[in-house]
């Protein structure tokens, strides 16, 4: 950073790096990204609330949709600059104030190609042709507003001596913020930090604007490039929530935001934003957009912050940092999650476990653990659903097992029969009425096992969601002095019930059994 532009950030460490926003206008105009107006509003008052410094709410010139759009933006959102796009075009020019009127902070943002292959076969103009048109723009555009950004677009493939005239003239006739697209993500690191380090130094005047960086994702090098402009001095970045834009994408807000936060030491640079609002905005995008980003996307990807394996997640239970180098919460998410599944080791099961109340001895966790192994070979993920229905499997294997079991409500009366294998392994088969389903599936139930229970209280509900719902049985009944607790889940809320029954029953008969044992080792 020279001396000037030292002085145009006085808080120069760590440096404060405006965050210009254009998932309104980069981000939208590419497929599949396109918003109404009453979206993009939307999108754009959560973009203010994130903190963002900028926000590009289109190209007035390209659409009656995005006039509409600042129209309304415009109204509502006071804090954040509000910028649009206009070509070096007279006409464009005069849209794009009228679109800029409504706003209190409005920031004129104009671009022409400097690049050799875009003068060439998309500008047809030659050097001079675009330096004089640049000059003629900002000259008149600044007879209007203040605050001018100019765009060099195809930049970093625009020879570096033509790159800083036109640098150099702009400023000159009155540009305020000089950003150097990247546009077609060609650019490096290392060739871009240069870049901007030798803009900032040599070019006359620059001492006196903002430079920033403007990066697509072509060869995924979007933040990676982005950041080593602003090592060389860039202190603006332009970025869309989730990186949608043109082709691979623009620099991802979420990324860079968060690259500055955590490496802020090494950076020494931070931005205004509000990390905890990073999450809400990108899912919020998404639902607009109906583009959902990819499970492993950095940041706000469903798996940004689940561990599944045995290694990571036994790490992670003893100390967070070792695979997490930022707080979820931090960016928006409730918690880490641990996804069971066959990676995960005995440590993250038994911390489940605990979590949904059970506190097992060593023998039994072995014994569910192994269970567990089984289970993951069958299915990708194991839910607490499926702990729940593993751990009540298990402790029922001393007890009644529920073979089958039909309830009928076709009479007055209702009846059901239950076939249990006993804690022998023997079938025993039951039949019983009662005022309705489950109280004669539970009188079937108490008939089989020669177990009477007491209901205190009963209910079902569901968990889960989607196709993934069950039915869950809660009952409590009360024996002598103690009150017990059952729970059962099923796909069928009768069937949860008779588990629950079970759950409760299977209790009471082990721990007469143990009082038999504690009575006969005694005697
Ligand atoms: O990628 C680009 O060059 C742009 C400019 C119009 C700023 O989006
Ligand atoms: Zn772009």
């Amino acid at each position: 950073m020279n001396a000037q532009q030292s002085q145009a950030n006085p808080q120069v460490s760590p440096a404060r790096i405006r965050v210009f926003d254009t998932t309104l206008r980069d981000g939208e105009q590419s497929p599949g990204c396109s918003m109404t107006p009453p979206q993009k509003l939307v999108m754009a008052r959560a973009l203010a609330d994130l903190g963002v410094d900028i926000i590009e709410t289109g190209f007035p010139a390209s659409s009656q949709s995005d006039r509409e759009a600042m129209a309304l933006i415009a109204r509502e959102i006071r804090e954040p600059t509000l910028a649009v796009l206009s070509r070096c075009l007279q006409s464009d020019i005069d849209i794009s104030l009228r679109a800029l009127e409504a706003a209190a902070r409005p920031r004129l943002h104009v671009f022409l190609s400097t690049s050799p292959l875009h003068r060439e076969h998309k500008l047809r103009m030659s050097r001079q042709q675009v330096l004089d048109r640049v000059v003629e723009s900002i000259t008149f555009a600044r007879g209007h507003i203040d605050d001018i950004e100019f765009s060099t677009e195809d930049g970093t493939r625009t020879e570096e001596d033509f790159l800083h005239e036109v640098v150099a003239a702009a400023i000159a006739a009155g540009a305020t913020t000089i950003n150097i697209p990247d546009t077609v993500g060609f650019t490096t690191p290392e060739e871009i930090r240069g870049l901007f380090q030798r803009l900032i130094s040599q070019v006359p005047g620059a001492g006196d604007v903002v430079f920033s960086a403007h990066c697509h994702n072509d060869l995924g090098l979007a933040v990676a490039n982005t950041l080593a402009a602003i090592e060389g001095g860039a202190r603006q970045v332009e970025c869309t929530i989730n990186g949608i834009g043109e082709r691979a994408g623009n620099c991802a807000l979420e990324e860079i935001v968060m690259a500055l936060k955590v490496r802020n030491a090494f950076f020494e640079a931070d931005t205004g934003v509000d990390t905890r609002r990073l999450v809400p905005t990108s899912q919020l995008l998404q639902r607009l957009i109906g583009m959902p980003v990819q499970r492993n996307k950095a940041v706000v990807g469903s798996n940004a912050f689940a561990h599944e394996s045995g290694i990571h997640q036994h790490g992670m239970l003893r100390h967070r940092g070792t695979y997490e180098i930022m707080r979820p919460q931090d960016v928006g998410w409730p918690d880490t999650q641990m996804v069971l599944g066959r990676h995960s080791g005995r440590a993250a099961v038994e911390q489940r476990l605990r979590a949904l109340g059970y506190y097992l001895e060593e023998a039994e966790l072995e014994l569910v653990f192994a269970q567990f192994k089984a289970l993951c070979e069958q299915q990708r993920v194991v839910t607490d659903t499926d702990l729940q229905a593993l751990m009540q499997d298990t402790r029922d294997g001393e007890g009644y097992r529920l073979a089958s079991m039909t309830v009928s409500d076709a009479g007055q009366r209702a009846s059901a029969t239950v076939e249990l294998s006993d804690p022998e392994g023997q079938r025993v088969r039951e039949t019983a009425e009662g005022d309705g389903p489950v109280d004669a599936l539970f009188a079937a139930l108490a008939a089989a096992t020669g177990v009477q229970l007491s209901l205190e209280s009963y209910q079902v509900h569901s968990v889960g969601l989607g196709t993934d719902a069950r039915g869950e049985a809660n009952l409590s009944v009360r024996h002598g002095d103690t009150e017990y607790d059952g729970t059962g889940t099923s796909r069928d809320i009768i069937e949860a019930s008779a588990l629950a029954w079970l759950d409760v029953a299977n209790r009471l008969l082990r721990q007469r059994r143990g009082a038999a044992s504690e009575q006969f080792a005694t005697a």
